[in-house]
C-alpha cells in the first residue's frame, strides 16, 4: 500500500497516518516529524531546516526530495508506506512520480483531509505532542489522562513552536498558495480521494479504510 496524505496544517494527517501505518505494519514517513527531530538533535538538516519551520515556510524542494528519497529506500518502505506532510509543491509532485518510476513503483491512493479553516486553528491551538514517542493529543478532543504527561510512554507533552496563532495564519496560506495546486495534480490523474476530517476520529478512520479497500479491489 502507497498512499500520500494531504490537507491542511491540523487537519489530522498525523493522527491518520499513524492509525494506518500501525494497522498495515508500514512506515509513516512523515516530513514534518523528520525535521523536527533534525532540529532536536541539531543535523547540518535541521540547521537549515530551522527558520523556515519556525516561520511556517516550507523548506526547499530539493532538500525535501532528498530526504523523502532516502527514506523510501530504505528496507522498511518495500511494502508500503504512508506518506504524511509530503508532496506540498507541484515540484514535489513531480519528483516523487520521478522517483516511484525510477524504483518501479506506483502511488495506490492521494486522501485529501477537507476539514474547515476554523476546525483547524482550534485543533492546533490544543494539540499537545509527547516529547519521547511523539503521540498526539488535544487538550479537549483527545485528552491525555493526566494533563500534561503521554499515556503510552509517560514523556511530558509540549506544544509546538509553529502553532502559535500567527505561525498558524501563515501556515494556512502557504497551503493554499502551494499544496492547493498539487491538489489538483492528483485529481487530474485519478488518484484523489476527498474524506471529510472533521468527523470524529474513528469515522476519520474508516472514511480513509473505505477509500483503501476500494483502490485495492480496484488495482
Ligand atoms: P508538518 O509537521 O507536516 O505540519 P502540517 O502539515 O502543518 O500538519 P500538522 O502536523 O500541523 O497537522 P496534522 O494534519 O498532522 O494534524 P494532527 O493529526 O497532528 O510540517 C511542519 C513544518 O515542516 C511545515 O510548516 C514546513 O516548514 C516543514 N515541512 C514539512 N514537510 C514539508 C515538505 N514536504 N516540504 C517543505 N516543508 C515541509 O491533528 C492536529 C490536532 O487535532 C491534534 O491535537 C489531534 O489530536 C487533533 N485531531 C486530529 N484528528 C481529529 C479529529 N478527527 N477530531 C478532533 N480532533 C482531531
Amino acid at each position: 500500500m502507497r498512499v500520500v496524505f494531504l490537507g491542511p496544517p491540523g487537519a489530522g494527517k498525523g493522527t491518520q497516518a499513524r492509525r494506518l501505518a500501525d494497522r498495515y505494519g508500514i512506515p509513516q514517513v512523515a516530513t514534518g516529524d523528520m525535521l523536527r527531530e533534525a532540529m532536536a538533535s541539531g543535523s547540518e538538516l535541521g540547521q537549515r531546516a530551522r527558520a523556515y519551520v519556525e516561520r511556517g515556510e516550507l523548506v526547499p524542494d530539493d532538500v525535501m526530495l532528498a530526504v523523502v528519497e532516502d527514506r523510501l529506500r530504505r528496507p522498511d518502505a518495500e511494502r508500503g508506506f504512508v506518506l504524511d506532510g509530503f508532496p506540498r509543491t507541484l515540484a514535489q509532485a513531480e519528483g516523487l512520480d520521478d522517483l516511484l518510476r525510477r524504483l518501479g513503483r506506483r502511488l495506490d491512493a492521494v486522501v485529501l483531509f477537507q476539514v474547515p479553516e476554523e476546525t483547524v486553528v482550534r485543533r492546533l491551538a490544543g494539540r499537545w505532542t509527547c516529547t519521547a514517542c511523539g503521540r498526539v493529543f488535544h487538550e479537549s478532543y483527545s485528552p491525555p489522562r493526566t494533563p500534561g504527561v503521554c499515556d503510552a510512554c509517560g514523556s511530558p507533552l509540549v506544544q509546538r513552536e509553529d502553532d502559535r496563532p500567527e505561525t498558524v495564519r501563515r501556515r494556512l496560506a502557504v497551503y493554499a498558495e502551494q499544496t492547493a495546486p498539487v491538489v489538483e495534480y492528483y485529481r487530474a490523474r485519478g488518484l484523489l480521494h476527498p474524506v471529510d476530517g472533521s468527523q470524529d476520529p474513528d469515522a476519520v478512520a474508516e472514511a480513509v479504510e473505505a477509500v483503501l479497500r476500494h483502490r485495492v479491489e480496484v488495482r
